[in-house]
């Protein structure tokens, strides 16, 4: 029996994914001996109600130097990140030298936007090189973990932060209380921490399983997040449903009794009283896409028509090694991310080419791993379906259009 890692109770597993490689360990086509494999299982706590990795990746070995993943890679985030900059402004303006920290900001997230409407700020990111193009973008970043020491560090240079905000970061972290612990050092004392991440909600509407891997050590809820921010020492005060990256919610925790809880938090947690207890019929459905999606390429190869994949996304390692699809069916995938390009895909060994790839010649179908982006990705590859292309979905069920 696994304990939770935020209460220790029982967890109970729901769903297992099997034998899995690091999802963002693209390897050189010539390096592949003494590849890292674990299993990634996914459970429910039976006191607290977080779902969780059973057997989570240390941190270290995930959020390193040259961690590939880049924010600024998709228009629309960058898009969200600028807005989403000024409204947490707004909120902070009214106190002169306020002063802003953003948690993982990878290569920029809402830095840039907040360089540009001159708020103080500074972003915390482990993977180096990432945090160095947000330096290139103006902002000001530190390489570190945050946690208890890192916030310590910032509180004695730059004083104490009005707000912390945090993208696809937090739910990231297997040592939840010391992201917590973080914020209770670094926040004044009617600060907030703001972070949003993929939402068990949407996971479970869309069978958007391929949302689980390594990374996303936690699938928050309004229920779970707000008994984890309890423990920890804070209050959920508001949710926020976010239509990004396949469905998010947006959370903001303050110190208990400090700021007045809003109603979307009672109508989060009565909506997920009747909708998140369907977990096994969730677990059922991932094998049901897993068959279809596995047959459907087959068929098409036996048919002589090309497919490629389209984005090399974290979540597709979780896709091609679950459904074991390789080389043989699916010859590359494009992507835009240039610290991708050249590499194979982690487990499957699928060569990543640039995008330039995808027209030349264009194969009859792509299959979209970036599903998240699709509207973005569709408009540019506008081409490829007016060229009778067709896209191959898996996400909330298997379908070409
Ligand atoms: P994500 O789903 O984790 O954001 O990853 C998206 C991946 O897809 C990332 O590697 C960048 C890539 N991508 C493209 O190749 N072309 C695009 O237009 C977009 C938006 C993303
Ligand atoms: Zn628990």
């Amino acid at each position: 029996m696994t304990r939770c890692r935020i209460c220790s109770g029982p967890v109970r597993e729901f769903l297992d994914l099997g034998r899995q490689p690091r999802s963002d360990a693209f390897l050189p086509p010539g390096e592949l001996d003494g590849e890292f494999f674990f299993r990634l299982a996914v459970g429910v706590c039976g006191d607290c109600a977080m779902v969780q990795l059973t057997e989570p990746v240390p941190a270290e070995a995930m959020f390193h130097r040259e961690y590939p993943y880049r924010t600024s890679q998709s228009a629309r985030m960058t898009e969200h990140f600028a807005r989403t900059a000024h409204r947490l402004v707004d909120g902070v303006r009214d106190r002169p030298g306020a002063f802003v920290v953003e948690v993982g900001c990878n290569d920029g997230g809402i830095l840039p936007a907040l360089v540009r409407a001159g708020v103080r700020h500074l972003g915390v990111d482990p993977s180096g090189r990432a945090a160095e193009e947000a330096a290139g973008r103006g902002a000001r970043v530190m390489t570190a973990f945050f946690d208890k020491a890192s916030a310590a560090e910032i509180r004695s240079a730059e004083g104490p932060a009005d707000l912390i905000f945090s993208a696809n970061t937090v739910s990231h972290v297997p040592d939840l209380a010391s992201v917590f612990a973080g914020a209770d050092h670094l926040l004044t004392t009617g600060g907030r921490l703001v972070f949003e991440d993929p939402y068990l909600g949407d996971v479970l509407a869309r069978t958007a399983f391929d949302q689980v891997i390594d990374e996303h050590v936690y699938f928050f809820t309004a229920t779970s997040v707000r008994e984890a921010a309890r423990r920890f020492g804070f209050e959920l005060v508001d949710v926020e449903p976010l239509d990004v990256h396949g469905g998010q919610l947006r959370f903001t925790v303050g110190r208990p009794g400090r700021h007045p809880v809003s109603g979307a938090v009672a109508g989060a947690l009565r909506r997920e009283e009747r909708d998140v207890p369907e977990l096994d019929a969730f677990a059922a459905r991932v094998g049901r896409v897993r068959d279809e999606l596995t047959a459907l390429l087959r068929a098409l190869r036996d048919d002589g028509r090309s497919v490629v994949g389209y984005g090399a996304t974290a979540k597709s390692a979780t896709v091609t090694n679950y459904c074991g699809i390789g080389p043989e069916l699916l010859p590359f995938v494009c992507d835009s991310t240039p610290a991708k390009q050249g590499l194979v895909t982690p487990g499957t060994h699928i060569p990543v080419r640039p995008p330039d790839a995808f027209a030349d010649p264009y194969p009859d179908f792509a299959l979209l791993f970036a599903w998240n982006h699709a509207e973005e990705i569709m408009a540019k590859e506008h081409a490829f379906g007016a060229a009778g292309g067709r896209w191959i979905r898996y996400v909330p069920d298997v379908r070409v259009v």
